[in-house]
This record gives C-alpha cells, sequence and structure tokens, in this order.
C-alpha cells in the first residue's frame, strides 16, 4: 500500500499491511492473535504529525472511528464527545455551529480528534487539554478499555503520557471535551488581537475567533494539499533566563515569552530565520519561506532528506546561539 496519500508531507511510503479500523472488534481481534499482536504498530490518524522513511515496516492501522454527539451537561459544561478518526477541525466547526464555543482557537489544525491529545494540540492561545475532560483508549497490552481524566494524560508543551509511558501501548478512541457555558474569548495572541482590531471587531463571539484564526492561519501556514508539510518542524525551545538575557545583549530584537516557570520560550521561527534558512532548500526539502519553523517538501523528497535539512537547521541554530531545537512531529 502507497501511504503517500496518508501523510501531509506527501513522502511516497509504502507499507505492507494496512488495515481501517471502523470498530473497536477489530483492534480485540488483532490482539488475540498472537502473530499480529507481535508485529509492531503505526497508529495512523491524519497523518499530519508525521515523517515517514520509504518502507514503513509495521501494521498500520488508520483509525477510522467516526461520530461525535452531545453526551451531558451539567451546572458548568456542555460535554461533545467524538470517535478518534472525525476529523479535528469538521468537529471544531460542528461545536461552533451548535452554538458551542471553547474550542474555536484550535480552528484548521489538520489531523484526527484521537491524534489531538498526543502531542496536546495548541495554537493561538489555548491548548486541546483546556478543554478536555476525559477519553478512552484501547489498551493493547491488557486488551482493557482505558478511561483517563485530564490529569491522567500528564499533559504539557507538545506532551502527554502518550509519548512516553503509554508510547506504542493504546490506540486512542474517544475523546470528551467540557465546553464552558459561561464561555470567555481567549484573544491574547497578538496576531488574533490584531486582527480583531483590524476588522473593528470588540466583543467577538467564538465564531468570529474561529474565523480570525482561519484567515491568520491561512496567510502563514502551507496548505499541506498544495505544499507538503507537518506544521511547526520543531518545539519553540524552553531557556533559563540567564540564558535569555544574554542572548538579548547580542540580538535585541530576539521574540521570547515568560514562562510561569521562570524560563522563557523562543520563537524557533525567529532563531531559524535569522541563521538564514527561510526559503532555503537542502535537496528536495526546504524552509517555507513564510514560516521559518515548517519544513516543506518542494517535491518528491524522501524522509532521509527531511531529515538531512532538520540536522543542517539544528547544527546552525546550536552552533549560533546555542540552543539545542527539538524535533516536533513523529519520525517512523
Ligand atoms: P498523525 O500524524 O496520523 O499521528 C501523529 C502521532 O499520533 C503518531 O505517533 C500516531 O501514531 C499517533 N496517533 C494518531 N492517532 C492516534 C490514536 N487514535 N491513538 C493513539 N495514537 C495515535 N499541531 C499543533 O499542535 N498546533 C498547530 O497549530 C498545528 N498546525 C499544523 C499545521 C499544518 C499545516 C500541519 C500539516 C500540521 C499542524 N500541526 C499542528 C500538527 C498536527 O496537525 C497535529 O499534531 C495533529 O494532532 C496530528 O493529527 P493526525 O491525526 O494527523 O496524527
Ligand atoms: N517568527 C519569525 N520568523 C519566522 C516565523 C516566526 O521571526 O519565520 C517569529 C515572529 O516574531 C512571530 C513568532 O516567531 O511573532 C511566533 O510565530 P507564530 O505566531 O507563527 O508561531 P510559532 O511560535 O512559530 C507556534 C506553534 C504553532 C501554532 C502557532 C500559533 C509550536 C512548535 N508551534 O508557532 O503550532 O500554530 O504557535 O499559536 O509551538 C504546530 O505545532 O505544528 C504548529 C503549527
Amino acid at each position: 500500500v502507497s501511504l503517500q496519500p496518508y501523510n501531509t508531507f506527501g513522502i511516497a511510503a509504502q507499507a505492507n499491511y494496512f488495515l481501517s479500523i471502523t470498530n473497536i472488534e477489530q483492534l480485540r481481534a488483532l490482539r488475540a492473535d498472537p502473530a499480529i499482536a507481535a508485529m509492531p504498530r503505526l497508529i495512523l490518524g491524519g497523518g499530519s504529525n508525521l515523517v515517514l522513511s520509504d518502507q514503513v515496516d509495521a501494521l498500520v492501522l488508520k483509525m477510522d472511528l467516526l461520530g461525535k454527539s452531545i453526551v451531558g451537561e451539567d451546572a458548568e459544561f456542555v460535554y461533545v464527545q467524538a470517535q478518534a478518526g472525525e476529523n479535528w477541525h469538521a468537529f471544531v466547526q460542528w461545536t461552533l455551529a451548535l452554538g458551542l464555543g471553547g474550542l474555536e482557537n484550535l480552528s484548521l489544525i489538520p489531523g484526527t480528534v484521537g491524534a489531538a491529545p498526543i502531542q496536546n494540540i495548541g495554537a493561538y492561545g489555548m491548548e486541546v487539554q483546556d478543554a478536555l475532560f476525559q477519553l478512552e483508549a484501547f489498551d493493547f497490552a491488557t486488551g482493557e478499555m482505558l478511561v483517563l481524566d485530564k490529569a491522567a494524560c500528564q499533559f504539557a508543551y507538545r506532551d502527554s503520557i502518550f509519548k512516553h509511558a503509554l508510547k506504542d501501548r493504546v490506540a486512542i478512541t474517544s475523546v470528551q471535551f467540557a465546553l464552558p457555558k459561561q464561555w470567555q474569548p481567549k484573544i491574547g495572541y497578538a496576531d488574533v488581537a490584531r486582527y480583531l482590531q483590524l476588522q473593528a471587531i470588540s466583543a467577538p463571539s467564538p465564531r468570529a475567533i474561529s474565523d480570525a484564526i482561519i484567515a491568520i492561519r491561512q496567510a502563514k501556514l502551507p496548505d499541506p494539499q498544495v505544499i507538503g508539510n507537518a506544521g511547526s518542524f520543531f518545539k519553540n525551545p524552553l531557556v533559563s533566563a540567564a540564558q535569555r538575557d544574554a542572548l538579548l545583549l547580542n540580538y535585541p530584537d530576539l521574540v521570547s515569552y515568560p514562562q510561569a516557570s521562570g524560563e522563557y520560550k523562543l520563537a524557533a521561527g525567529w532563531l531559524i530565520e535569522r541563521c538564514g534558512w527561510k526559503g532555503k532548500n537542502l535537496g528536495r526539502a526546504g524552509v517555507y519561506e513564510k514560516q521559518a519553523l515548517v519544513l516543506v517538501n518542494r517535491g518528491g523528497a524522501s524522509g532521509v532528506e527531511v531529515r538531512a535539512l532538520a540536522q543542517a537547521v539544528q547544527a546552525d541554530v546550536l552552533a549560533t546561539f546555542a540552543v539545542t531545537l527539538e524535533i516536533e512531529p513523529v519520525f517512523v
């Protein structure tokens, strides 16, 4: 099976074993077969955070569980649930159409609902952990269904338990969100505030915030249908206040954000741009001209070429700023 249609980087990877998962019974049956249970697995959502190698030696399980519904409410929240295979952005739009705010800042993020908790997707002033109530997952180790509440997921910036203790062990099957009845807009992110001001919108609705974020994203992020990519290729690095102050002496226009911990988050896109990489290519992989944090496929790039470019960028940022950039997407 060619995985090219199933990854937004557009890498022409091949897989020998590929299964569409439409119900949980299939997962139980896979586990019950010792030969299949022993195979390495790749759980695949929308393939928007992956860099594949040419040959994927794993049983690829494409999560196609579908369905979304309102599951309850209390004084504070309306609870909505979606199955893992639902498209994230379509799900967000569905909540907005129901008049429910709370997910609008995460509009237009590619991929599936089931993958959203894996790296705790975040954008424009919120992370999925801010609205997540609990999730269900199939545990390949025990064959049981797990229910994990928000605390159990151990969320952090682009991180969760699914990248650590539960890595390669579970398939998230559904996710439940608590959407506040007393909705408050989150419009602190500079780009969002500026956009709404330009539109003369002073009391934005969830819909207006979603529209603003869609427009901002379309203006700076490449559409994977047109140019292959996996979004930000590196995490924004955390540095100590001392290191940030030292960098500021040499680079007064350094972009950094104070954290609750006292550390600073640096804009990796700024570091990469300052190293001269914006718009440059190495082989068939490149650094996107409108957003230097995004690596792109210039046509026919392999996973090896993407890795070579990533390593060249990391080496220059380390040499120039003494800052290590950590890769964000998953290499398979
Ligand atoms: P995949 O790429 O298919 O999988 C990603 C990882 O999750 C893999 O390890 C996979 O095995 C695992 N996985 C997937 N589904 C499941 C499941 N059901 N159970 C267990 N494991 C699973 N991310 C952000 O956080 N913020 C952004 O603003 C953002 N913008 C982006 C913009 C663009 C243009 C692109 C291409 C990507 C962007 N991303 C962003 C990254 C990406 O959209 C997210 O990481 C998304 O959650 C990936 O979803 P997916 O279904 O495509 O996952
Ligand atoms: N910048 C530059 N040059 C660039 C790119 C960015 O100087 O080429 C500087 C600018 O000063 C800009 C600042 O970096 O103001 C921040 O840029 P931007 O608002 O585009 O956000 P980001 O920090 O580059 C992060 C997330 C994105 C998310 C946006 C919006 C990470 C790794 N990335 O990017 O997430 O959409 O903020 O919240 O945290 C993703 O994870 O795939 C992703 C796209």
